[in-house]
């Protein structure tokens, strides 16, 4: 079972979001996972330029390490993603690459996978970012098993630590639980149904244009595939 986790810290594993991954990584690992860490700090992931290539080849125009990270994403079963809270939203960093998966979105590739997020902050307002990472993952059409997020107490500190690392190693573990049971999630199900339909219309609407799209979604299962 292979676990890839991305952190968006410009730290990297070295800062409180690092730590506290840390702990999940541990979770995941005891649970039998073999983890993969890609600290965006030490990759190039430049930002979007809307050239349309990943919709009309599968392939994004941009040559960095998108690509590989891309394919890691794809080979994995499941995936952490670990950002500290940014003015209420996740780094710099993470959102580039975000934004560079809008293929992946269209296609719903991660479809099957599970993921858990990890957020650190200096002062609170963790659900907000936890909550938009968990949306991200669903547009993937992957699952979110669920979330971490602590503000700091100091350099790799937190209030209520001990307590903090156990339910973090838990995520980790439960991580792997939904992996090995396929567990369904019936709001998320709900949500990619939803979200399949929207996609598939607009990939439709684009055809002529978005072959590599176009090309995707006609492989799938019809019955799977409802336009709006
Ligand atoms: C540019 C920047 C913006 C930040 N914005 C917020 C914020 O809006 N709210 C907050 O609570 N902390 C904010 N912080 C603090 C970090 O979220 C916090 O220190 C976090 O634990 C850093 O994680 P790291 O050590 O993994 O990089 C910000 C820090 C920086 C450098």
């Amino acid at each position: 079972m292979k676990v890839v986790a991305i952190i968006a810290s410009p730290r990297g594993m070295q800062g409180n979001t690092g730590r506290l991954l840390e702990e999940v990584l541990a979770g995941a690992r005891g649970a039998g996972a073999e983890t993969e860490t890609l600290p965006l700090n030490t990759l190039n992931v430049r930002p979007c330029l809307a050239c349309d290539a990943c919709h009309k080849t599968g392939i994004c125009g941009i040559k960095d390490d998108y690509e590989a990270i891309k394919n890691k994403l794809l080979a994995c079963d499941g995936f952490i993603l670990a950002s500290p809270n940014y003015i209420f939203s996740v780094t710099a960093q993470m959102k580039a690459l975000f934004d560079r998966c809008n293929g992946l979105i269209h296609c719903m590739a991660l479809e099957g996978k599970y993921a858990v997020v990890v957020e650190t902050s200096g002062g609170g307002d963790d659900e907000e970012v936890l909550t938009y990472m968990e949306r991200f993952i669903n547009t993937l059409g992957a699952n979110s098993v669920g979330g971490i997020g602590s503000p700091m107490a100091g350099t790799r500190i937190f209030p209520d630590q001990d307590q903090l690392f156990t339910t973090a190693r838990v995520l980790g573990q439960e991580l792997c639980q939904c992996i090995k049971d396929k567990r369904i999630f019936t709001e998320q199900a709900a949500f990619h149904e939803k979200f399949k339909a929207r996609m598939t219309g607009l990939v439709e609407f684009m055809q002529d244009s978005w072959l590599f799209e176009r090309d995707h979604w006609a492989k799938m299962d019809p019955s799977e595939v409802k336009h709006v």
